[in-house]
């Protein structure tokens, strides 16, 4: 397919997926187009948990007669199976679609390709492939949390062009409250596109130091619905999580239940009080190396409550943790062009750090972005669709 206005309908059936930022999670964002045998669109859908039916059966739905004899545009494989609702694709069969044109195939191993070649053993004509690269970036969450049953780790930090994520901490001046202990970083729109990345994910992740440090809110402030809260995750061996924390205080004010503190050896009598208040712990055995909970074993524990992406903000001991665990999949670090200076400083990721250029954590398909004066750097450390 090389036809420009087919394109089209494709982008556009991937941004109806985009719409459901927030709203799809753990299934994959879908959105669908339908032109009728003229050409002209008669029909669209967006996929959305709470909404159950699949962008397809909407499609169909608006489109009614007028899908016969008509071509669907749709970013991902129409599912062939019983799943929360009936088969996708027996029902673009009995509306008559004669052409299906889809990005990419289902990454769900267990499915993948059966769509298609249900569709095409009733006669529809099936491309797949047109834009596929656009779609499988949309999906990859979705990927890596179906095919290895882990979420999808994003790596996000602020810092400096030398690398410092913030200033020593015991000369920090203070800030404003609501502002990191040693100032932002970043400018205000660099921030504002965390807080689009935030929307997209289903939990935060960072460590006690962080929280002592800046006494963060971490919540999705990107003013969009979503069908379930931001998981904040802290990770935090001895509970050490001030209870007057701003993160603890709007805990126990929304009573969301979506705070979940990761500890290993914590005080039972703090363990409890914390429950009593609505913060949800969880205690996980402590590594031998370092007495802390170990990071594979709370994204493990993630993807059981279905979260199927995670972003960790740091700092730099958690940052370090993660690389470390081999575990992240995609890094998204900003650039502010500053440069801090300073051994007291505090690296991107602390630690021992890799022992040799050999050994470094390998950065690919890098993605360069522009915030104003600011920059970020956007690539892969492992493939969510590999093995
Ligand atoms: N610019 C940015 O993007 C950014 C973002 C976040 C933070 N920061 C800065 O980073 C600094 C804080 O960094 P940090 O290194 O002190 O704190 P951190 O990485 O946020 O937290 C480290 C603490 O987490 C706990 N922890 C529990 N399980 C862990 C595990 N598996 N691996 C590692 N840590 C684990 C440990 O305390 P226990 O041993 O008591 O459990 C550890 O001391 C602050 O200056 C802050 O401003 C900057």
């Amino acid at each position: 397919m090389a036809d420009h206005g087919e394109e089209q309908l494709l982008q556009r059936a991937l941004e109806l997926a985009r719409q459901a930022f927030g709203l799809a999670s753990p299934n994959p964002y879908v959105g669908a187009v339908i032109a009728g045998a003229d050409g002209n669109v008669v029909g669209t859908g967006i996929y959305t948990y709470t909404g159950r039916k699949h962008a397809e059966i909407l499609a169909l739905e608006a489109a009614g007669e007028k899908a016969r004899g008509g071509t669907l545009y749709i970013n991902l494989e129409p599912h062939a199976h019983q799943g929360r609702t009936p088969p996708c694709t027996d029902a673009l069969i009995a509306a008559g679609i004669h052409r299906v044109v889809a990005s990419m195939a289902d990454p769900n191993p267990k499915v993948s390709g059966r769509g298609f070649q249900q569709l095409r053993a009733a006669g529809v004509q099936v491309e797949v492939g047109q834009l596929e690269e656009q779609a499988r970036q949309l999906n990859e969450a979705f990927a890596r949390y179906i095919r290895q049953g882990m979420p999808f780790v994003t790596l996000k930090a602020a810092m400096t062009l030398d690398g410092k994520i913030a200033p020593p901490p015991a000369e920090a001046l203070a800030g404003a409250e609501g502002t990191p202990a040693g100032g932002w970083v970043t400018s205000e729109i660099a921030r504002a596109h965390v807080q689009e990345q935030r929307h997209q994910n289903d939990a935060l992740l960072v460590g006690a130091g962080t929280i002592l440090s800046d006494n963060p809110l971490l919540t999705d402030r990107s003013g969009r619905p979503r069908r379930r809260p931001l998981l904040r995750v802290i990770l935090d061996s001895r509970l050490r999580l001030p209870l007057d924390s701003r993160l603890v205080e709007s805990a126990i004010k929304d009573q969301k239940s979506d705070v979940l503190v990761f500890c290993s050896s914590a005080d039972p009598a703090k363990k409890s009080q914390f429950e009593r208040l609505g913060i949800r712990i969880e205690t996980l055995p402590a590594a031998e190396a370092d007495g802390r909970p170990d990071l594979g074993a709370i994204l493990r524990r993630l993807a059981e409550l279905e979260i199927t992406s995670v972003m960790i903000e740091g700092g730099a001991a958690v940052n370090w943790a993660a690389l470390a665990s081999n575990l992240v999949d995609k890094v998204f670090l900003y650039y502010a062009p500053k440069i801090l200076a300073g051994t007291g400083s505090i690296p991107f990721a602390a630690g021992t750090g890799f022992r040799h250029m050999s050994q470094a954590a390998q950065v690919k398909n890098v993605h360069l972005h522009r915030f104003g004066e600011d920059f970020a750097v956007e690539g892969y450390l492992r493939d969510p669709y590999g093995e």
